[in-house]
């Protein structure tokens, strides 16, 4: 059995490209950071008897999706689009280059994979499929508008994929994380909002929700109770209401 996972080089990637391992998957690792993958190669070979091949390559552009699938030569059982950023700041001020990347890496790459990778799926009636999308799925996010409609993008597509799959047995789910201890706060430069700065999960306990969840085919999966929490506030409270604190979420710490 194969996984293929992308953006395994830190975070809940690399969590989740363990629990992989630990059933015996041999998996195959996408990222950037040469180094890193190397070092995660050597590291989960050695630890849980399995075969890695990494791949390093920006998924943020265009042609990337096409390149890895043409690469990649064995069959892939697991898909994990995990690979993503976010850009804080508000809109108007915003560098419009990163903004498109986020689509092309959260939207278009992630769209453009599982089509190469589910109908094999379906045929088979075997695999799973694993999205990373957040609890900025559930609101419009200020701040981060962008990263929040891509992450509502990666919702709904997975969710009606979920249905489309469910009679051939494949898996197919949504991973929504509110604020998770990993790289992403730091390269995002949103460590000093209130979202970064009030309860953080750890990777790990995210990620092995997300496992459990995948296995047991949920459609969506909501990590921890105070995410769980959120995501009741989101549709049962007026919109005036989750507005605002999303907005004070999204600030800054003065
Ligand atoms: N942490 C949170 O609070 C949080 C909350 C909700 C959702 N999420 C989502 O969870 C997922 C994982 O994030 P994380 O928190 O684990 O963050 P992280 O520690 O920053 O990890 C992100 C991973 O994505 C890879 N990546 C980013 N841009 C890429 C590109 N253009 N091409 C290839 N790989 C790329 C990075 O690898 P390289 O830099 O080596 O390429 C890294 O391995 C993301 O989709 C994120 O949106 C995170």
């Amino acid at each position: 059995m194969n996984a293929l996972i992308t953006g395994t080089t830190s975070g809940i990637g690399y969590e989740l490209a363990k629990l992989f391992a630990s059933d015996g998957y041999n998996l195959i690792l996408v990222s950037r950071s040469k180094l890193k993958l190397e070092q995660q190669k050597a590291e989960l070979e050695q630890a849980y008897n399995i075969q890695v091949q990494i791949y390093v390559l920006d998924l943020s552009q265009p042609n990337a999706a096409k390149l890895l699938y043409n690469e990649i030569k064995d069959p892939v059982d697991a898909l994990v689009n995990n690979a993503g950023f976010m850009e804080y700041g508000a809109f108007v001020h915003s560098d419009l280059q990163k903004q498109m990347e986020m689509i092309q890496l959260q939207n278009n790459f992630l769209t453009e994979l599982c089509h190469y990778y589910v109908p094999d799926m379906v045929k088979h009636q075997y695999g799973s499929v694993l999205n990373v999308a957040s609890m900025a799925s559930f609101v419009g996010l200020e701040n981060a508008a962008v990263y929040g409609a891509v992450k509502a993008y990666i919702l709904s597509f997975t969710k009606g994929l979920h249905n489309e799959c469910k009679p051939y047995k494949v898996k197919v789910s949504a991973l929504c994380p509110g604020a998770t201890r990993t790289l992403f706060a730091s390269k995002s430069d949103a460590e000093d909002t209130h979202l970064f700065t009030m309860h953080v999960m750890e990777a790990q306990s995210v990620a092995k929700t997300a496992y459990r969840g995948l296995k047991k085919n949920k459609m969506m999966i909501i990590p921890g109770v105070y995410n769980k929490i959120g995501y009741i506030c989101t549709k049962l409270l007026p919109n005036v209401f989750v507005n605002k604190a999303v907005s004070y979420i999204m600030a800054r710490k003065k």
